[in-house]
């Protein structure tokens, strides 16, 4: 028996490997592009344009509105960063093993490729253009590269997916965004975080954290004057039950604002209308005077122009008139720590009513914006297109809609992928499937009070990676196959009634997600402290519930974990696959790690016997669990 499981451990590991040494058979088999990053040389004249399922880069030039060239990445390019005098162009590309490629513009052909971590993204070079910045989303870490040899400086630890960054301009503060809260998900206060790296010294700063609820975040920009920071990303009200949508009751969507130079929270302000939600902001660009934002809303498919000016007026001036009801002082220092807010702003649905527009996009999913003199370019992955946004032709804001590649027939798959990431299927749009299951369908790190299961028991938010192929579904085994819980979050969730087939799509979405291999794999082996580890989980029990390829007996347990009204409750066995991307742990994500999960929170060996553990094998046996 021993022999038999973990052969069959083996089998699925190299079976993983197979597929991340081919990057996905199946996705990259697609004919798509997929936009998902853009820059524009000093100029204006060309846009270069990162092309994730394509897995190229291509070059546009925006007076002919043509694509002139294509230049091919050897993984998914994520994104991208050009030389101040346009002739270098670098490019993160994805994988556990991941790559800068540094182009030559002029030629258009790859001049180099530098070693980076795990899935880089989001590449900024200094101003003086001798270092350059990446985030390795999946070691949390900013690696910092010498851009004449190309040689590392430093790596910079970020709090947890670091997926977005910017420098200010005098080239001394580079700001991070983590995508997710990391911690216990039943802290005081659950967000991601800003980080601040001093440039000069390659060294972390300090942390900045979110107000309660903010998950998702997906980008982050200094203006250009260099005294404002702006992250996009969602507030989600996780604290109430999932009962209704109206005035963004379950999810709503923000931008925070950061003073750069005091490198302290102003605000953060809804997108949101009252009746129509603004969902999944993603893309940010400023205007080169400072004068207007954009936002993407990729959920939503628009872009909204808002003018800054207004908006830091109507800041202070409602802080002026709730002046008397503010407990601190300078208000500057609005929200620390995750506190409460002083300021009610981040609960005003039409904050930005009359100091915003809302554009139309005739494309779906924006997820990347670059601005050349007043025209706003969004790129839009699901439709392969481009649309162009004459801001200076306000308030008609005339769009112009741009093919990059021949029309392509969309596969039920696609099509899943599209609805998931959808928030017109939802009522007055206020989420898409993403908003809670972000990044291919994974989890936002918070609880919800969802209501299968009765009110006042929140669950942490599961990864649906592998949820078609282990039912039961929910972590109280509730719903009998991921089928029925599509169907339900369709109904219950999203408030919504919409066709079969839709549903069908989206399953066939779900069942073509794939595993990314560990960061904590060596060379994309188990490490030393692994193998110890992958003894000590049969010898304390761990394989009885979590057998097989993909470590689960698909059976319901009470491993002790249950309170309050879960009190004694049996759950669905999770899978143990890709769980060192999906904390916190247990069904109220209590647990911020593996160590936690295995000594805190297993006080009386119901959960495998691990009591008699010392450090160093409960170290060992978390690396094994975390290496799938
Ligand atoms: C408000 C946040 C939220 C939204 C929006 C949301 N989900 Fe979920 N989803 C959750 C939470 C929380 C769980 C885990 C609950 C539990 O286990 O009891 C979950 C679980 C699931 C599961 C079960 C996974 C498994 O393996 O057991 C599926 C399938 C699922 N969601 C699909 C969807 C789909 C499809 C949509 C869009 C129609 C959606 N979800 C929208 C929060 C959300
Ligand atoms: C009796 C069956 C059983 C045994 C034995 C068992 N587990 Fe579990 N495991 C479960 C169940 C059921 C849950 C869900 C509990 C919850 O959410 O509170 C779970 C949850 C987990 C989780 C959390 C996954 C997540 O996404 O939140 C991890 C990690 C885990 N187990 C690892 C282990 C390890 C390591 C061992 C051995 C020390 C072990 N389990 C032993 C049944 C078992």
């Amino acid at each position: 028996m021993r022999t038999r499981c973990l052969n069959r451990v083996n089998a699925w590991m190299s079976f993983c490997l197979t597929l991340a040494g081919l990057g996905g058979i199946g996705l990259s088999a697609e004919p798509y592009l997929s936009p998902a990053a853009l820059v524009a040389e000093s100029k204006g004249k060309t846009l270069y344009i990162a092309e994730a399922t394509a897995r190229q880069v291509a070059v546009f030039d925006t007076e002919t509105g043509k694509v002139t060239a294509t230049i091919g990445t050897p993984a998914e390019p994520t994104g991208l960063a050009l030389t101040g005098d346009g002739a270098l162009l670098y490019v993160t590309c994805g994988g556990p093993q991941g790559k800068i490629c540094v182009m030559d513009t002029r030629t258009a052909t790859l001049r180099r490729t530098l070693p980076a971590g795990h899935t880089p993204t989001a590449p900024v070079l200094s101003p003086d253009g001798k270092s350059l910045y990446v985030c390795n989303r999946f070691d949390n870490s900013v690696l910092a590269v010498n851009t004449e040899d190309g040689k590392e400086v430093a790596k910079v630890l970020a709090l947890r997916e670091p997926v977005a960054a910017d420098i200010t301009p005098d080239g001394k503060w580079l700001y991070v965004g983590n995508l997710l809260p990391h911690g216990s998900a039943i802290a005081d206060s659950v967000a991601c975080n800003i980080s601040i790296i001093d440039a000069g010294k390659t060294a972390f700063d300090r942390d900045i954290p979110l107000p309660n609820g903010s998950t998702g975040l997906q980008d982050l920009i200094v203006s250009p004057d260099g005294r404002f920071v702006f992250a996009s990303h969602i507030l989600a009200r996780y604290t109430v039950p999932t009962t209704q949508l109206e005035r963004g009751w379950i999810n709503t969507n923000a931008v925070t604002i950061i003073d750069a130079r005091r490198k302290r929270l102003i605000e953060t302000v809804l997108l949101d209308d009252v009746d129509y939600g603004a969902a999944n902001p993603w893309a940010l660009a400023c205007t080169s005077d400072s004068k207007y934002l954009c936002v993407t809303h990729a959920g939503t498919h628009e872009l909204s122009v808002i003018d800054l000016t207004a908006l830091f007026e109507k800041i202070q001036s409602y802080r002026q008139s709730n002046a008397a009801h503010a407990p601190a002082a300078d208000a500057y220092s609005a929200y620390s720590a995750g506190a409460e807010t002083p300021s009610d702003i981040p609960n005003e649905l039409s904050f930005l009513y009359g100091l915003r527009n809302r554009v139309k996009l005739s494309g779906k999913a924006p997820r990347a914006l670059a601005i050349v003199g007043q025209t706003a370019y969004v790129a839009e992955y699901f439709t392969d297109s481009m649309t162009a946004v004459d801001m200076s032709d306000r308030p008609r804001f005339k769009t112009t809609s741009i093919a990059l590649g021949p029309k392509q027939e969309i596969t039920v798959r696609r099509k899943g992928e599209i609805l998931f990431h959808d928030a017109s299927i939802c009522f007055q749009a206020w989420q898409s499937c993403s908003s809670c299951h972000p990044s291919g369908a994974r989890a936002d790190a918070l609880n919800w009070d969802l209501l299968n299961d009765g009110l006042g028991n929140p669950k942490n938010t599961k990864s649906l990676l592998l949820a078609h192929k282990t039912p039961p579904a929910m972590i109280t085994g509730i719903r009998e196959s991921a089928e029925a819980a599509v169907r339900a979050g369709i109904r219950h969730i999203q408030f919504a009634v919409r066709p079969e087939e839709e549903a069908a799509a989206i399953d066939e979405y779900l069942k073509s997600l794939e595993p990314v291999p560990s960061p904590y794999l060596r060379n994309g082996k188990l490490s030393r402290s692994a193998r110890r580890g992958r003894k000590l989980f049969e010898e304390t029990g761990c394989a009885k519930c979590h057998e097989g390829p993909l470590f689960t007996d698909m059976r319901k347990h009470n491993v002790g974990t249950g309170e309050g009204l879960d009190q004694g409750r049996d759950f669905d066995t999770p899978t143990l696959i890709e769980v060192w991307r999906t904390s916190p742990y247990l069904y109220d994500g209590r647990a911020a790690s593996m160590e936690e999960l295995l000594t805190k929170y297993n006080p009386q060996d119901k959960h495998g016997v691990t009591s008699n553990l010392t450090e160093d094998q409960i170290r060992d046996l978390a690396a094994f669990v975390l290496s799938h």
